[in-house]
């Protein structure tokens, strides 16, 4: 469990992001019970007909075809750590800033750092069959380069408001307690045994001078067996004072009663002013109501490989996200599409043919601050 001490080195802290809602008609009347608001989409007993009549014929074409082309399968962290490097090993010029992925990609997967930053014909394909139309996801790499860039100007924002703590929940390849460490601020990183030991080992491996990247304190937890209170109890982590909480690619993974458990451990460890920051999917999509074709692979090539999609969370009656913080004793600072978030960071920086970029549309982001 617990490891060293957070310490000094101060990274530039981004301009926030607009405290305002960007999903259409998300108003404060709105109020449901939690089995309301967040669901396991009812195992498709909700689906529309085109979408019946979509996983019907597709997903037994797609099952194989996505098995075969993960089948040299990394971990959902190495996954994440390839998909946030992605643009950057492109050299697109949008891409997120996070050089110490780039470092940690390196060292985890060499052959396929090479071949993305070699641009070989066998990363272009594999790049573009993992967006194309109906046999990948189109935007998923945008997705998470935008999620990288967004949760990082989240995180900075929550420091700036006086947040001393930062923990992340299932961290993964997180880089944010290393690029975000300063003085005054302790980082946590809490993950399984074995991807909590190998990040350890990583680290280190990566980042030797422990005086210009401080190390958090890693907490080896399996949080389906622990609360998250139990996970931080002796680690030094005090909740009177202002945090900030990440649960980044986490809650969807999750059957709703252990979203509900995290938002009641994360509400009972937060100080007033908190913030807990975290990415969340659209019920439309996994309930089936609407039609989302990423969101169909994506669902496809999860479950494939033993991680489905066990929840979302309402993004239909107005109000539902901002009813979900008042449940808990939170306010919903900002919730956002990752539509908007991709215009938000892109701009006019993509190319014309890709106008607006292209980004899967069945995620969105969440800032609640404990009141
Ligand atoms: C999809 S990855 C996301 C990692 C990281 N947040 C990111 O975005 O790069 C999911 C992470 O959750 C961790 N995880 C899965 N189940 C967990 C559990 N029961 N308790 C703690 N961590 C868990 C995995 O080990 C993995 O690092």
């Amino acid at each position: 469990m617990a490891v060293a001490q957070a310490g000094s080195a101060a990274p530039a802290v981004k301009s926030g992001l607009e405290e305002k809602s960007t999903i259409p008609d998300i108003s404060p009347s709105g109020t449901g019970s939690f089995e309301a608001l967040c669901s396991d989409g009812g195992g498709g007993a909700r689906a529309s007909s085109v979408v019946r009549l979509y996983r019907a014929l597709l997903r037994p074409l797609l099952r194989p075809v996505l098995r075969a082309a993960m089948r040299n399968q990394v971990s959902t962290g190495q996954s994440m750590l390839l998909m946030r490097t992605f643009f950057t090993l492109y050299g697109m010029p949008h891409a997120n800033n996070d050089q110490i992925a780039l470092e940690f990609l390196s060292r985890l997967l060499p052959h396929e750092a090479e071949y993305l930053r070699a641009r070989t014909l066998y990363g272009s394909l594999r790049g573009q069959l993992m967006i194309a139309p109906v046999v990948g996801v189109p935007g998923i790499g945008r997705f998470v380069d935008v999620r990288t860039a967004w949760l990082d100007e989240a995180l900075g924002e929550a420091l700036g408001k006086g947040a001393v703590q930062g923990v992340i929940i299932a961290a993964g390849f997180d880089t944010r307690a290393y690029r975000f460490a300063r003085p005054g601020v302790c980082f946590f990183e809490i993950d399984l045994p074995g991807p909590s030991a190998e990040k350890r080992a990583l680290v280190d491996a990566a980042l030797p001078d422990a005086g210009a990247h401080p190390r958090p304190t890693y907490i080896a937890a399996d949080l389906s067996k622990v609360s998250l209170s139990a996970a931080l109890e002796g680690s030094g982590f005090d909740p009177s004072r202002p945090s900030v909480f990440l649960a980044e690619g986490l809650i969807y993974y999750l059957p709703p009663q252990a979203v509900r458990a995290l938002f009641q451990a994360v509400a009972a460890l937060a100080a007033p002013g908190s913030r807990f920051c975290f990415d969340w999917l659209r019920l439309s999509c996994l309930s089936g109501r609407a039609l989302n074709c990423g969101f169909e692979t994506l669902a496809t090539a999860v479950s494939n490989r033993g991680e489905p999609f066990l929840s979302a969370l309402d993004d239909e009656t107005p109000g539902a996200l901002d009813a979900l913080a008042r449940l808990f004793g939170f306010r919903c600072v900002s919730t956002a599409g990752a539509r908007d978030m991709a215009a938000h960071f892109y701009g006019d920086k993509v190319p014309w043919w890709d106008h607006p970029a292209t980004v899967a549309t069945c995620f969105c982001y969440a800032v609640f601050e404990k009141v």
